[in-house]
């Protein structure tokens, strides 16, 4: 396995290279100024939680790859979240493969972590190995993308986005947006899904369809997955501009594939948040950037920066303590009306 940081005692199983982390806390316990290095933010920049360092925690991590920037940002906020906590993190990318964070998982519970925490690809099948984990005692979170299980009990946890919402808030937009249009000539829509079977996909489209599904001044004229690639945002458009120009908006699950899309669009002369009305999901530095230039008219935030939060969860379920069931992660929405100049630098 990769990522490992270190190597288990063959007698008790529990615990790797504790006596070293041990030996450097007690020693700066000794000298008092543990507390001085201890402090970070948590995940919402609102709030500050102050926890003193731990070493002997191992957490083992699947990561579903590195498909988008955003992707990039949460892998990096969790190593970094782990690393300033002094929490030993054997880190996976199943590189898009749901078999790859099965055995990812496996062989973490035959490592006997002291928790599990993983982004599910889709919602379906993974009561088996939560088994697994449940029987042999190690607590599990998940995050970013949620399960569907037979038995809720099956995992501690959840913290990450609310994908029903910001379908829901890609909705409203559009409604504002095209207030004037009568049911005559209704808004055509083309929807760019993400991966599908995924929980973010299936709540981005949901939420969306909550608010503009059964209006009928509002016509999803087409609705294709891009697997969250920016390569198949471009595919996507590109071909189904050879087939009609009769597009009002295009409603796209995440940045990567809108700017693959508007890549397509300006190849054949059409421009961007003018001709066709673009709303993305991400809030990605390029999609803001894109939103500034009028290339898109509105993002709506999903956040990545979620690996103090899950470090700070994850130390809680190490203890034994129980943690809230579900956690939503604060999201911001950003649209071409706003003061654009005031939106701080993404850092992704
Ligand atoms: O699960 C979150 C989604 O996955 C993000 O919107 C997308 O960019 C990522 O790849």
């Amino acid at each position: 396995m990769s990522g490992i940081m270190c190597e288990r005692s063959r007698n008790n199983g529990r615990r790797c290279m504790l006596s070293y982390w041990k030996t450097i806390f007690i020693l700066l316990l000794t000298l008092g100024i543990a507390g001085t290095f201890t402090t970070f933010r948590i995940f919402d920049t609102r709030t500050v939680q102050e926890e003193t360092a731990d070493e002997g925690i191992i957490l083992g991590f699947s990561q579903i790859g590195a498909e988008s920037a955003w992707r990039g940002c949460n892998t990096r906020s969790i190593k970094e979240a782990a690393a300033n906590a002094g929490i030993q993190l054997l880190f996976e990318n199943a590189e898009q493969k749901q078999e790859n964070q099965i055995k990812a998982i496996r062989s973490f519970i035959v490592y006997q972590v002291d928790v599990i925490a993983f982004v599910p690809i889709v919602t379906d099948g993974w009561d088996n190995i939560l088994k697994e984990a449940k029987n042999a005692g190690i607590p599990v979170l998940i995050t970013d993308r949620k399960i569907t299980t037979a038995d809720e009990n099956l995992y501690a946890g959840f913290i990450g986005t609310d994908s029903q919402q910001e379908g829901r808030e890609a909705g409203y937009f559009l409604m504002q947006k095209f207030r004037q249009r009568s049911a005559e000539t209704p808004v055509k829509i083309l929807e760019i899904s993400g991966t599908e079977g995924s929980s973010v996909a299936v709540g981005r489209a949901d939420g969306f369809r909550e608010v503009v599904g059964s209006n009928p001044r509002f016509e999803i004229i087409n609705s294709i997955s891009g697997d969250f690639l920016r390569s198949k945002g471009y595919e996507i458009m590109s071909g189904i501009l050879k087939e009609t120009r009769d597009i009002d908006a295009l409603y796209s699950h995440n940045d990567g594939m809108t700017l693959g899309a508007i890549d397509a669009m300006k190849e054949v002369g059409i421009r961007p948040g003018k001709d066709i009305i673009i709303v993305t999901i991400d809030a990605e530095q390029a999609a803001i950037d894109a939103l500034k230039r009028g290339e898109v008219n509105c993002v709506i935030e999903c956040n990545p920066k979620t690996g103090p939060a899950i470090i700070s969860l994850s130390r809680k379920l190490a203890k034994g303590e129980t943690i809230p069931r579900l956690q939503h992660v604060q999201e911001e929405v950003f649209t071409e009306d706003d003061d654009l100049d005031a939106i701080a630098p993404r850092g992704y």
